[in-house]
């Protein structure tokens, strides 16, 4: 492999279809996809990835049928207790980017207590996007940066890409080298519209449920292969 990606981030679609394709409910995709979680986030570390983000809830899923929401709520939470001790065990940090004060409150509780938990871990950092819009993030962000500059905190001539990096939920990743969409949809979904700005798309048509450790370490090999350029020419890359 030439290089590895720095922070991958993965868009994890088709538990519904995976679910109708057997003839179950659609939370049982759900089910199916956590379990996908866990196995790629060991993969991901042991490939030594330093940054892996997840959407695992969208400011547009909230329009999802309310058993549906309930469920994955529930589903977090469990997870949140299952799986704690394997980030513990894998040296993982637990962040996560997105506006948690919609949460149930006892989602927001696990995560901050397995954020806490897990705050001196210095391997992979594993982030949840939950609750996360990019449109949002960004005009979070613009709206902080406008009420500094009308303190005459930050003046309109200084406000640079580094001060909108410092007002994102993102703040603190690098931004995205790999993203991940699986099911066969093409298609960014709001998901860190910042940070994917250069990042490398790869779409498989495999549904998350059936997402294996070996598609990752695909998708990972796929990536070496790609020459970035960051709008140089190839020639200047090679001098
Ligand atoms: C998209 O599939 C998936 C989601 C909206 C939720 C992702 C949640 C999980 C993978 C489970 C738990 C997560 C963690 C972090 C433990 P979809 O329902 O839109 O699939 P469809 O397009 O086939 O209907």
């Amino acid at each position: 492999m030439n290089h590895q990606p720095k922070h991958v981030a993965i868009i994890m679609d088709g538990n519904g279809r995976w679910a109708k394709k057997q003839g179950k409910k659609r939370f049982m995709g759900h089910n199916r996809g956590a379990k996908t979680v866990k196995a790629v986030v060991e993969e991901a570390a042991h490939q030594g990835i330093e940054n892996l983000t997840l959407f695992a809830f969208s400011t547009e899923n909230w329009n999802r049928p309310k058993e549906e929401v309930n469920l994955l709520m529930k589903l977090l939470v469990s997870s949140l207790r299952k799986e704690f001790k394997q980030l513990i065990d894998n040296n993982i940090r637990l962040c996560s980017v997105g506006n948690l004060e919609s949460l149930p409150s006892l989602v927001k509780q696990e995560l901050l207590f397995v954020i806490e938990k897990t705050k001196s871990n210095n391997g992979m950092t594993l982030t949840l996007a939950l609750n996360y819009g990019g449109k949002e993030e960004i005009l979070e962000a613009v709206k902080a940066i406008a009420r500094k500059v009308k303190n005459s905190i930050i003046s309109p001539e200084k406000v640079d890409e580094s001060t909108i990096i410092e007002h994102l939920y993102t703040r603190n990743l690098p931004p995205v080298d790999l993203l991940i969409r699986t099911s066969g949809e093409e298609r960014i979904s709001n998901f860190l519209l910042w940070h994917l700005a250069y990042a490398e798309l790869y779409f498989t048509k495999t549904l998350w449920p059936d997402f294996t450790k070996e598609d990752l370490q695909k998708a990972l090999i796929n990536y070496g292969k790609r020459e970035r350029r960051f709008g140089k020419t190839s020639e200047q890359l090679t001098t």
